[in-house]
């Protein structure tokens, strides 16, 4: 191979390299950006004293839905439970955004996870937090219907 040839694989190597690398803080949020098109509403706006008294709308994905408002079925995997969060000076959830919180139904992952996979992502749409542990910690007590159903919190 001669010079020139040696160096651009060398350079294509270190360019996959380092795009490989997703899993050290890279996480893509496991919601689109564009959710508002398919997600729908379970929860109204109003106020939340659990998560950091903000203001809070929740949403579901097309594929929790269901078992979100009926609680008949499991979540399927891949199932999507989106809070959308705001200040808590907002009363109507129509300004700014501040952050939002996730919760993706998986399998595999860490049992005490609750089979949810957690996150807490910022208005940039960065993921601040993956699998806090306070959030399947609290998560769990209200676990147990009528509050909670299958690692939900609330009653729709
Ligand atoms: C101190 C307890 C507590 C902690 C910590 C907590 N949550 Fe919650 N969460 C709740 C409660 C209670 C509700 C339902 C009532 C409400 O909306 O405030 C809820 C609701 C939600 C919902 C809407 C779906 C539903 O009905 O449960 C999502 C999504 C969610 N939390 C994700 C998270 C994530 C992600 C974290 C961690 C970054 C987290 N939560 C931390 C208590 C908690």
């Amino acid at each position: 191979m001669s010079r020139a040839g040696a160096l651009v694989t060398a350079s294509v190597v270190l360019v996959v390299t380092a795009l490989g690398c997703g899993d050290d803080g890279g996480d893509e949020p496991v919601f689109p950006a564009d959710y508002a098109a398919t997600y729908q509403e379970v929860r109204d706006c109003r106020g939340s004293a659990d998560h950091d008294l903000g203001q809070i709308r929740v949403l579901a994905d097309p594929a929790a839905l269901g078992p979100y408002q009926a609680r008949d079925v499991p979540f399927p995997l891949g199932a999507v439970v989106l809070k959308v969060e705001y200040d808590f000076g907002d009363p109507d959830c129509t300004g700014e955004i501040t952050q939002w919180t996730v919760m993706k139904r998986e399998d595999g992952g860490d049992a005490a996870a609750l089979g949810w996979r957690w996150q807490r992502v910022d208005r940039q749409r960065r993921v601040v937090t993956e699998n806090e542990p306070r959030c399947f910690g609290c998560h769990l007590n209200c676990g147990v219907p009528p509050d909670g159903y299958l690692g939900t919190c609330a009653v729709p």
